[in-house]
């Protein structure tokens, strides 16, 4: 096992930039992380707890398990070297599977075949690429960051990329009542969502309330991501919707699969 490692506690080390690139600078872990040692070394550690499930809401139902049996049968088929090629060094974060979560993202896609696909957290593309991977021909990927792609160094996208239409990205916040209004028709378009932003403790749950109260004509599938985070826990934990922790199939930081049922 590597000798250094990174002890993480979370989203509030550095908003706004995923845990990887903001241990990467210098001085920004938190006095927890320099006092507790954690009980197991390897390059990278995030503290977490387990909970018991007899006791918690949203028990999955018999079709979710099916499709999260699928979603994982045929991410392990999925090739995702198109989009992990274009990582100029360092690993190449989209064929780690298990461990992240961008093949069983492209699996999903596959097997629902969404018309409209929303993603919040753009950062490098990584998975909005790997969203619009087995799109169908008439499917959107629309992306939501607060930052526009082409300012973010670590960035794999293209110009290209977004000229089909089938890749958008829109900059704003979701957690704020008048873009989210914007956005509502948009947001009850979409049959799945990938909800990977700050999880900073209230941007997550406020999203959440906002989008169970639209109307739905047809249910959607939620995929968030980091469900393992401190800041994550409780939130995932109390969600009444049915849901599995799909984190073996996932990204090792916490994969949560959520149906968002129809409503009238
Ligand atoms: C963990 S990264 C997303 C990683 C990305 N899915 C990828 O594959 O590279 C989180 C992203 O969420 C963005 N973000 C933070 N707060 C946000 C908000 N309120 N609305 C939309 N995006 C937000 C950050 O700017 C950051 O780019």
């Amino acid at each position: 096992m590597p000798a250094p490692h990174w002890f993480d506690d979370g989203a509030d080390l550095r908003p706004g930039l995923p845990t990887r690139f903001r241990l990467g600078m210098q001085g920004k872990m938190k006095i927890s992380a320099l006092a507790i040692r954690p009980p197991v070394r390897a390059r990278h550690v995030k503290r977490t707890y387990v909970s018991s499930l007899d006791d918690r809401p949203g028990a999955p139902t018999r079709e979710l398990v099916l499709l999260a049996l699928e979603a994982a049968r045929r991410a392990l088929d999925v090739d995702l070297t198109p989009i992990s090629t274009r990582i100029p060094m360092g690993p190449r974060w989209p064929d780690l599977w298990p461990g992240e979560h961008y093949r069983l993202l492209a699996a999903l896609v596959d097997l629902l075949q969404p018309g409209t696909v929303v993603e919040v957290g753009t950062f490098t593309g990584l998975s909005a690429l790997a969203l619009k991977q087995h799109l169908p021909a008439e499917g959107r990927v629309v992306t939501f960051d607060l930052i526009a792609w082409d300012r973010i160094p670590e960035t794999v996208l293209r110009a290209e990329d977004f000229r089909d239409g089938r890749l958008v990205q829109v900059l704003g916040n979701l957690a704020e009542p008048a873009f989210f209004n914007q956005q509502a028709a948009l947001l009850e378009a979409a049959t799945l969502l990938f909800l990977d932003g700050p999880k900073d403790g209230r941007f997550e749950p406020e999203l959440y309330r906002r989008l169970v109260e639209l109307p739905r004509r047809s249910p959607a599938w939620v995929v968030w991501d980091d469900i393992l985070d401190l800041h994550m826990l409780q939130f995932w934990r109390d969600i009444p919707l049915p849901k599995l922790d799909l984190t073996s199939f996932g990204h090792w930081t916490g994969t949560g699969l959520m149906l968002w049922p129809a409503k009238p």
